[in-house]
């Protein structure tokens, strides 16, 4: 045993702004995370790309845009370090050595995989190895990709929400049988699941841009009223006297999340006809503009040094680069093909 942190490695596809689903379910987690273990947070651009490789320019504008987030909501580029995946070669590298060795039938049974192609139109019915005409190589092998993600800095936790635990275990499956085949010791990750869950305030189960029902985190004071104000309150409620059914409205959920101060009064005023839905949603938007606030301020510091988020993510980068280039050697090694001592792949020019 060494007296070193425990490392963890999370991270994001860079398709859009982060949403307050992104905030509650992980990023307030890794805010504070941050402190008790080496953190690594990778903008997954090359996964990101495996879905909207028609719009490299979305990816390209959300790499910064999601830096932007991280750094408002307290990310601290001293503490943890922020990478960018396609610019470190290391993570492609691995992900061939894992593809060696990972069985097609563990790829196709995916839950997570499944319905993300479902919902996409890539396959037609259940099974991703039939009427697959729209699926690529690069999708149906990404978690593959994600295991090389999370193992080239030996992570020893991942915080991510449920629906990325089928990724974990696969991740686990490949790394138990890749030592096993070449005696290598590279870290077998645990996922760290984060228990908060946010459904969108119209009631639809997922905030999504192409909804419309996101709140974003860097969304101004007026989108804010825009969003809770659309939101479906108990339905039977049409007069503010009416009695109220909290468990069934939206913006209650909400303050479940945002208003532990107001959550009793906010309960009780609704059961008795005492407050009305519009009074409710004001007393939310105060607290989400309250939270949102200083995340507002520190965006606004960083935007206007746009030349210090790139240095974050070019020294981040290198930061991770370097422990991958030191676990890739090792499973060169290990693998048998180091060949020529003294010259790596990296290093023959
Ligand atoms: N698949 C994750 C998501 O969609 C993003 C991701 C990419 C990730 N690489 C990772 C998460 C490595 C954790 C670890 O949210």
């Amino acid at each position: 045993m060494t007296n070193q942190k425990k490392r963890i490695l999370t991270g994001d596809r860079p398709t859009g702004k982060l949403h307050l689903g992104h905030y509650v379910g992980t990023l307030k987690n890794r805010v504070k995370l941050q402190h008790e273990y080496e953190t690594y947070i990778l903008i997954a651009d090359v996964q990101a790309l495996t879905t909207h490789y028609e719009q490299p320019g979305l990816i390209k504008q959300s790499v910064r845009e999601v830096a932007l987030d991280y750094l408002a909501v307290g990310i601290d580029p001293n503490v943890s370090t922020i990478c960018v995946q396609s610019l470190i070669p290391e993570i492609a590298e691995l992900t061939v050595f894992y593809g060696l060795i990972t069985n097609m039938n563990k790829l196709r049974h995916n839950p997570t995989t499944k319905s993300e192609a479902q919902q996409l139109g890539l396959i037609q019915g259940e099974d991703l190895m039939t009427g697959f005409d729209q699926l690529t190589y690069g999708f149906f092998g990404y978690p593959v990709s994600q295991a090389a993600d999370i193992t080239f800095v030996n992570a020893n936790l991942v915080p991510v929400g449920k629906d990325q635990l089928p990724h974990i275990e696969l991740c686990r499956d490949i790394v138990r049988k890749f030592n096993g085949m070449f005696g290598t010791s590279i870290v077998e990750p645990e996922a760290l699941i984060g228990d908060a869950f946010l459904t969108a305030l119209d009631g639809s189960a997922k905030m999504s841009k192409s909804l419309g029902n996101a709140i974003f985190i860097s969304d101004d004071p007026d989108s804010i009223k825009a969003q809770v104000n659309r939101a479906v309150t108990d339905p039977a409620r049409i007069h503010a006297t009416d009695p109220g059914t909290p468990e069934i409205c939206n913006v209650y959920k909400y303050h479940k999340v945002f208003s532990p101060d107001f959550l009793e009064e906010a309960t009780e005023r609704c059961r008795a006809g005492s407050i009305g839905c519009v009074t409710c949603k004001k007393a939310l938007m105060a607290n989400i503009n309250s939270l949102l606030e200083p995340f507002r301020d520190r965006r606004k510091e960083y935007e206007a040094k746009p030349k210090e988020i790139d240095e974050i993510l070019i020294e981040g980068t290198r930061r991770a680069r370097k422990e991958g280039s030191k676990t890739l050697e090792h499973i060169r090694e290990k693998m048998g093909i180091d060949y020529f001592s003294n010259v790596t792949n990296t290093q023959i020019d």
